[in-house]
């Protein structure tokens, strides 16, 4: 089993959130949502390092109210930059001597799935990298002036890249002293402008990503539904099956 160090940014301003503040502290279910997203990752016997990447003026908050939860999870902080990318690459430098493998994921993508995590994390083993993407569904329209439609826009073999994003540590490290940082929007865009492939594992609907107010009760309404991984080892005979 390849070790994985897991990024998550959290630094953004959360400027489409309409409430006041990060929205990484809005609860879901009674708990912030960063801490929900870290505690999908860092009790995984395959993560050896997770870092919460956040902005400098959260740091008092994270370290007074979410201290004792961030060192019980083994979680190190990390100061954020003035994009995502830059957010990552700050913490791409601490990522430790072990780790074969690096998966950067959103810290407002709390719904994620182990099975999920379990995928994404085989493939990017077998090719190097690998990204959850969900195919598009509905009729895309590009609108201009936020009032007119000005085209449909062909939907065929549009996907939309979710995260996690995972790729071999030096890959993604190569991707990142090259890319160009202030217009990519998630990791794998700069994996790709290196000419490697990236392969896409099926994701799901309902790994949102929290970016408006409605966003936080649609997670909050699939957050019981996520899909289980089996058991492993002996089962209570009347154990439901997941
Ligand atoms: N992020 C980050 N550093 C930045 C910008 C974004 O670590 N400089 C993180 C966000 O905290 C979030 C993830 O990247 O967990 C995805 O970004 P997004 O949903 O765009 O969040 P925000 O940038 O906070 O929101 P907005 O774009 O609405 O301001
Ligand atoms: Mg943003």
């Amino acid at each position: 089993m390849a070790k994985v160090s897991v990024i998550v940014p959290a630094a953004g301003a959360g400027e489409r959130f309409d409430r006041k503040g990060n929205k990484i502290f809005q609860r879901l279910k009674g708990q912030p949502v960063f801490i929900r997203t870290l505690e999908a990752f860092a009790p995984r016997d395959d993560v050896c390092q997770v870092q919460l990447v956040a902005a400098a003026a959260d740091m008092p908050q994270l370290k007074e109210r979410f201290g004792g939860n961030l060192s019980l999870l083994g979680v190190t902080l990390v100061v954020g930059g003035a994009t995502r990318a830059e957010s990552v690459r700050n913490a791409l430098v601490n990522v430790a001597d072990e780790a074969e493998l690096v998966c950067v994921h959103d810290a407002v993508r709390p719904c994620v799935s182990q099975l999920w995590i379990d995928e994404v994390f085989k493939q990017a083993e077998k090719t190097g990298a690998a990204i959850l993407a969900w195919p598009l569904h509905g009729t895309l329209k590009r609108v201009s002036d936020q009032s007119t439609v000005a085209e449909t826009v062909a939907r065929a073999d549009l996907w939309e890249a979710q995260t996690p994003q995972v790729f071999r540590k030096d890959i993604l490290q190569k991707a990142y002293a090259r890319g160009d940082l202030a217009d990519a929007t998630d990791d794998a865009q700069l994996v790709e402008a290196t000419g490697r492939q990236v392969s896409v594992v099926m994701g799901d609907p309902r790994n949102i990503k929290i970016t408006v107010a409605g966003d936080l009760a649609l997670a909050a309404a699939v957050i019981n539904t996520l899909p289980k991984p089996k058991l492993k080892g002996p089962q209570h005979p009347f154990a439901e099956a997941q």
